[in-house]
């Protein structure tokens, strides 16, 4: 909490941003209230800015000081505004949590689709210890990877349809450096990356730190428009294309059989590599897919992997499958970066790929547990958000029933809540009409974050029937 000012808004400005706050059919003091505690909650009035003088403000809105006080004093119940003799009245974000919410120092985290790691990643940890005492007796540097996990990483393709040798697998740290690696090792200043949109926000951020150009393809409401893809790879002349074509982040959709044989043919017909980021490949949560295979040619096909969401996102391990030549021009480039991927944490995915089912079995079942428990959350506290149910994934692709994404985003840190608007999963904004919510969190968590978001949400944007009366803002 904001105890003292620390900034000043001057009253001309303040009724601007107040705008038409004097809703018809409703007394004034409230609709002033409603209108300020959505600027604080929206963070256009940021914690700890001193408002005018009431007398100062009323003669500017046009209104009698009476009615500025009631309104303040109503604000202060909140504990949205706070006021001191000599300090005058500044905004403020709410501290006390109610008995039954979670600490606020620990925020409900949807911003990020990450679960927390499997038991089966401790047992791992345990019994690899064994297995360290050669690895230590050598210098520890292996810029293609351990051979033992390139050897079971290379199985697991092979078993899901691709067969695949260990000298075309590279290990990495995580999925995200692989994309750095094969951007580092294919694209220059200035060269075009093309990409799904919405996509996976730092995909985008990756490509521009390669200083390339993404070139977003939108994706449509069920699917990828190939015919996009065609015209983008005529008309954009990308030296690369990267996509997510397994339980696509954010939206959860999954390119089937031939449309991936339609992809491969467009890239290999244009020369452009494709880059398969297949992070969410193997969370599928249907009961009994009909499991797809690997992307793979005509045409060079990168694939890029991780343990990540499977396993843990903490190991840090991921992965290249590709041609070994490919694989050589990627460890090549990774001089510049580092020098290997962590021994131990190789050695635990090792272990776990040995037998990798049960594990990714188990990851399947609760993120399956947790998306249904989302799913009727959702519907029970927000019916005017829509969504398709994903068969696979980490999270829910939300339509809101207005453009207020980033303004709910802002609002619910109020309410601690982290999330990740629309606009962070396209290459230039917009999609304020969007949100992810992932289904990582345990059931308790989901459910609490989405009782938080409803009643934001009704604040921010305005759904009918609720103008956020009644909102106790937790944190
Ligand atoms: C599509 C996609 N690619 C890459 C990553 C990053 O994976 P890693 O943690 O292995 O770097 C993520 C993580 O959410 C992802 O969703």
């Amino acid at each position: 909490m904001v105890s003292a000012p620390t900034g000043r808004i001057a009253a001309p400005r303040l009724v601007r941003l107040l705008g038409a706050w004097h809703a018809a059919g409703r007394p004034a003091s409230s609709a002033l209230v409603s209108a300020l505690r959505l600027l604080v909650l929206d963070g256009r009035l940021p914690p700890g800015t001193a408002l005018p003088a009431e007398r100062e403000l009323a003669a500017a809105l046009g209104v009698s000081r009476t009615l500025v006080a009631t309104a303040w004093e109503a604000l202060r119940a909140e504990g949205l505004l706070r006021s001191r003799r000599g300090a005058g009245t500044w905004t403020a974000l709410p501290g006390r949590p109610r008995p039954q919410d979670p600490p606020q120092d620990q925020p409900l985290d949807l911003a990020r689709a990450a679960p927390a790691a499997l038991p089966a990643v401790a047992h791992a940890v345990d019994a690899v210890r064994g297995d360290l005492a050669a690895e230590l007796a050598g210098h520890g540097y292996h810029e293609y990877g351990l051979d033992l996990l390139r050897e079971r990483l290379a199985a697991r393709y092979t078993a899901r349809g691709l067969p695949t040798t260990a000298d075309e697998v590279l290990v990495t740290n995580g999925a995200h450096h692989a994309l750095a690696l094969v951007l580092r090792a294919f694209t220059g200043p200035g060269d075009r990356v093309l990409v799904d949109q919405p996509t996976y926000p730092n995909a985008i951020d990756a490509i521009a730190a390669a200083h390339a150009i993404p070139v977003p393809v939108p994706l449509l409401e069920d699917g990828w428009d190939l015919d996009g893809v065609a015209a983008a790879l005529r008309q954009s002349g990308p030296r690369l294309a990267y996509l997510v074509v397994d339980f696509h982040n954010p939206t959860g959709l999954l390119l089937d059989a031939g449309g991936r044989a339609d992809l491969t043919a467009l890239a290999a017909r244009a020369r452009v590599p494709l880059v398969v980021d297949e992070t969410l490949a193997e969370l599928d949560l249907r009961a009994a897919p009909p499991r797809l295979a690997p992307v793979r040619g005509p045409g060079t096909v990168i694939t890029i992997g991780s343990a990540g969401k499977s396993h843990w996102g903490g190991l840090r391990i991921g992965w290249v499958r590709a041609d070994a030549e490919v694989v050589r021009r990627l460890a090549a480039a990774r001089h510049a970066f580092d020098l290997g991927s962590p021994v131990v944490e190789q050695l635990v995915i090792a272990h776990l790929y040995a037998d990798p089912e049960p594990a990714i079995a188990e990851r399947r079942a609760e993120l399956a547990e947790r998306r249904d428990l989302l799913v009727g959350e959702l519907r029970a506290h927000c019916p005017d958000w829509g969504f398709r149910v994903p068969d696979g994934g980490l999270g829910l692709w939300c339509e809101l029933p207005g453009p207020f994404s980033s303004r709910l985003a802002a609002a619910a840190r109020t309410v601690g809540v982290r999330l990740a608007p629309g606009a962070r999963f396209s290459v230039h904004g917009g999609l304020e009409r969007w949100l992810r919510v992932p289904f990582t969190l345990p059931e308790p968590a989901l459910a609490e974050a989405v009782r938080r978001l409803s009643r934001v949400a009704s604040v921010v944007g305005g759904s009918p029937g609720s103008d956020g009366e009644g909102l106790v803002p937790v944190a």
